[in-house]
């Protein structure tokens, strides 16, 4: 068969083993995206819309809003009853133990152990309250490593974590830029480097499991054994790898690390978020003698803490004795959403019917195929119209998760989202002149694929002919964004 062929598409969709999860979700149509209601019409298209946009928010799970109709009845008939009263008729837990509820499942998407995950507050909250216990600067080590082009929710995070402790940014903050102008890519033997140039003066590295723009995949273990080895602490910022690529953080043997969960984990937008303690760092022992906390004969690492991070038996002995919950259990603050915690369940009752490895094995498939599809567009249009893009993600797809940074040609971006929309296909854009497509292989197919170049093609047809200051022979060049990065081989 054809593999260029949308009935090629079809069958490779026939023969997912996980097809059947795109029917647990609700995917807008294309008259729900374009309506300014939320009610439906009669007379409008409702046709599924093709949604790339799983990394940055994923889908709604149809169980969520079953689960969030028992959440809202408990809260009504039972009111305060609902925080300790087992429910006979309702699929989630009292809400005193949601928390707890979710830890085994959630461990299981990261590669941890269930005492080493908690859900609570959200990414960059958690990343302020893992810095306050692991970034301790002392005279001989005081620096922060990240990379250059962070998220800057965590710049900011590291920033402000700096100046808390009285430092100055220019002399505490080293930035990992990529180490080519052309690239956005950066190559693990140059993170080594930039280790190694500051080591002896480094606390803490912080880097994502995958970097946001560039949809690179960087080699966590190899990078956490090396900083460490250099008494580094390690801590990962997870927002697009969690649900996305198997990690095994615990056998990485990573310090810390947070995630939020509306990307690939479809639990709605700003839901709770995730955090990874490692055992090493989250036992509570007996000490003899005076404790480390103001009352407490206990020794544990130092926290921001609150009342939830707390022993659940004395948690309400109100004795203001802090003795906290041996586990990342015990770096919870405040008392649990349970409105967050409802979607979480609804979702990891979906991730529990596969897992993170099936899921991957799709993905890996998924991606490949739309990598393969752009590339043969791209062929076409150097031979028609001249080169519309390139992707910059890397070409190895050990080296990336489902999604792929798309560089168009500068002065495209405009006019090929508004093409996109208007044919019902959402993804994300980063300005000046980069998109990212994510098929998230929970609910995206190969006809998804096939449709959206089929969409783009046109898109890239029309931006040749009205994108401001574009014409055919300025495009032949094309290829380089304003920061002048270009196509990765
Ligand atoms: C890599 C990364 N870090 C941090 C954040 C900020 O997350 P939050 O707003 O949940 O704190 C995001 C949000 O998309 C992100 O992608």
């Amino acid at each position: 068969m054809d593999t260029t062929s949308r009935e090629y598409a079809i069958q490779q969709d026939s023969q997912d083993p996980l097809r059947r999860f795109r029917d647990q979700f609700v995917i807008p149509t294309k008259g729900d995206l374009a309506r300014k209601t939320i009610k439906r019409n009669a007379s409008e298209d409702e046709r599924p819309s093709i949604y790339f946009c799983g990394n940055s928010l994923g889908l709604q799970p149809k169980l969520t809003r079953s689960y969030f109709e028992q959440y809202l009845s408990t809260w009504a008939s039972k009111g305060v009853y609902g925080h300790f009263k087992e429910i006979g008729d309702t699929d989630l837990a009292a809400w005193l133990n949601v928390d707890a509820d979710l830890q085994a499942d959630m461990a299981n998407i990261v590669g941890a152990k269930t005492s080493e995950v908690t859900v609570m507050q959200t990414l960059t909250a958690n990343l302020h309250f893992m810095m306050a216990s692991f970034y301790r600067p002392t005279q001989e080590r005081w620096k922060i490593i990240l990379e250059g082009h962070a998220f800057p929710s965590d710049h900011f995070a590291v920033e402000s974590q700096i100046q808390l402790h009285n430092l100055s940014i220019k002399d505490s903050m080293v930035l990992i830029e990529p180490p080519s102008k052309d690239s956005p890519l950066i190559p693990t033997e140059h993170i080594l480097s930039i280790i190694d140039q500051h080591a002896s003066e480094t606390a803490l590295l912080l880097l994502p499991g995958i970097q946001y723009y560039s949809g690179q995949f960087l080699d966590m273990p190899k990078i956490t054994a090396y900083a460490q080895s250099k008494g580094i602490v390690v801590g990962w910022d997870l927002a697009h790898a969690a649900g996305n690529v198997p990690t095994r953080l615990h056998d990485w043997n990573v310090d810390f690390a947070v995630w939020c969960t509306y990307k690939y984990l479809n639990c709605g937008p700003g839901s709770i978020g995730g955090c990874f303690v490692h055992e090493k760092h989250c036992q509570v022992t007996e000490l003899n003698g005076a404790g480390a906390g103001s009352h407490s004969k206990l020794g544990y690492r130092p926290r921001l803490a609150g009342w939830w991070g707390s022993s659940k038996t004395s948690r309400f002995d109100m004795d203001n004795v802090f003795e906290p919950i041996p586990g990342a259990a015990g770096f919870q603050v405040s008392n649990t959403s349970v409105a967050d915690t409802t979607a979480v369940r609804a979702s990891l009752d979906v991730y529990k019917q596969t897992s993170i490895v099936e899921l991957r094995e799709k993905s890996l498939k998924l991606t490949k195929y739309l990598e393969d599809m752009l590339d043969l567009l791209a062929v076409e249009q150097e031979k028609t119209i001249g080169r519309c893009f390139s992707i910059i993600t890397p070409r190895n797809p050990a080296e990336r998760g489902a999604q792929l940074s798309v560089l168009l040609k500068h002065g495209f971006l405009d006019s090929v989202m508004e093409s996109l929309e208007e044919a019902g296909v959402v993804l994300d854009e980063r300005r000046p002149d980069v998109i990212r497509v994510a098929p998230a292989p929970l609910y995206n197919s190969w006809t998804d694929v096939f449709d959206f170049i089929e969409i783009l093609r046109q898109a890239c047809s029309k931006a040749v002919k009205t994108a401001p200051g574009t014409s055919h022979s300025v495009m032949v060049d094309g290829g380089k964004d304003s920061k002048g990065w270009s196509e990765i081989k």
